[in-house]
């Protein structure tokens, strides 16, 4: 990794969310900045590339036309194919970048998602060898924190400012369902959860709502979320019994109690519990890059030759 930049658009925060055709046009006009910036940086100049990649989905589409438009052009322009990356894929690759963490993740290992879109079980068997063992049935886990978040009044994103208001709560003072646990497979769902929240804070309307009383719905609603978590992973693990680490990736891996739980499950199972630097568990372009450096590896190990155009695993 020569060079890396994160351009957050946190402007949105008044606006209570992600707004995409603010976020697309954002991309439009910050991108050439970003990657003049990022490559004066790495001391390389466009004619050193031997490819160029970008995320395609799944995504907000707006700004993944522009990215990708934007790679497509460039690729063109320097005669180097472009690479398309998926989502997903980037996150579930992550943890293998050189360097990241103090041992080679090999694979197969259970891959745990857990972002404001995203919330999956993936068993991670080889670049482009994927399976999705189980997903949430309504609500991404990071979407249940910033929905939870907003009715207690807190703003956007929720996730961090709940998890330090719960910091000052009781997580046993109120009861709140477990949705899902102890069930089969390893799907989630946390939407009776945000009902059950919006049950207990009802009573007072938002505004009146005591702050002892939002910590310790705070606290408990976390202390749900990591239970959970921990009984969906383990099922997970179940299922993957060849699996060599734990990995966590998207930005409620940010989340220390639901780090911890995870981690006590990965010790049980015996294996490695490996989480990113956050800066690279949430969104990035250096995700995007290494998945692409995997796919590249990838054909060359086949002696696939790369495709020109829409890049998938040979
Ligand atoms: O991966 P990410 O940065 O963006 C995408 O959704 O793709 O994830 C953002 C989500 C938000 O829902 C945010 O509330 C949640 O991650 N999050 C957290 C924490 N930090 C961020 N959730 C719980 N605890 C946190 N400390
Ligand atoms: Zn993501």
């Amino acid at each position: 990794m020569l060079a890396e930049t994160v351009h957050t658009q946190m402007g949105h925060a008044a606006l209570g969310g992600v707004v995409p055709e603010i976020a697309a046009r954002a991309h439009l006009t910050l991108l050439p900045g970003i990657v003049e910036k990022t490559l004066t940086e790495s001391g390389l100049k466009l004619g050193d590339m031997g490819a160029f990649a970008a995320c395609t989905g799944p995504g907000l589409i707006g700004g993944l036309i522009v990215g990708s438009s934007y790679a497509k052009g460039l690729a063109i322009a320097m005669d180097r194919p472009f690479i398309a990356v998926n989502h997903i894929e980037a996150h579930a690759l992550t943890a293998r970048l050189p360097g990241l963490v103090q041992h080679d993740i090999k694979f197969p290992y259970l891959l745990l998602l857990v972002s404001g879109g995203h919330c999956q079980c993936v068993a991670v068997r080889g670049v482009g060898q994927y399976e999705k063992l189980g997903g949430t049935i309504d609500d991404a886990a990071g979407e249940a924190f910033d929905k939870v978040a907003k009715l207690l009044g807190l703003g956007w994103p929720g996730g961090p400012a709940l998890e330090k208001l719960a910091l000052e709560g009781d997580d046993r003072a109120i009861s709140l369902p477990r949705p899902l646990m102890g069930r089969e497979g390893c799907d989630f769902s946390f939407s009776g959860l945000k009902t059950a929240v919006s049950r207990q804070i009802d009573p007072y309307g938002m505004a009146a709502l005591p702050r002892a009383l939002a910590a310790d719905i705070a606290a408990s609603f976390q202390s749900c979320v990591c239970d959970v978590m921990a009984d969906r992973v383990r099922h997970a693990l179940e299922m993957m019994p060849e699996a060599q680490s734990l990995v966590v990736a998207g930005g409620v891996a940010a989340n220390a109690a639901i780090r911890a739980a995870l981690e006590a499950c990965a010790d049980e199972a015996g294996i490695a519990f490996v989480a990113p630097p956050l800066r690279l568990c949430t969104d990035n372009a250096v995700m995007v890059g290494w998945a692409a450096i995997e796919t590249i590896r990838a054909h060359e190990a086949a002696n696939v030759p790369l495709r020109d155009g829409i890049q998938t695993a040979p």
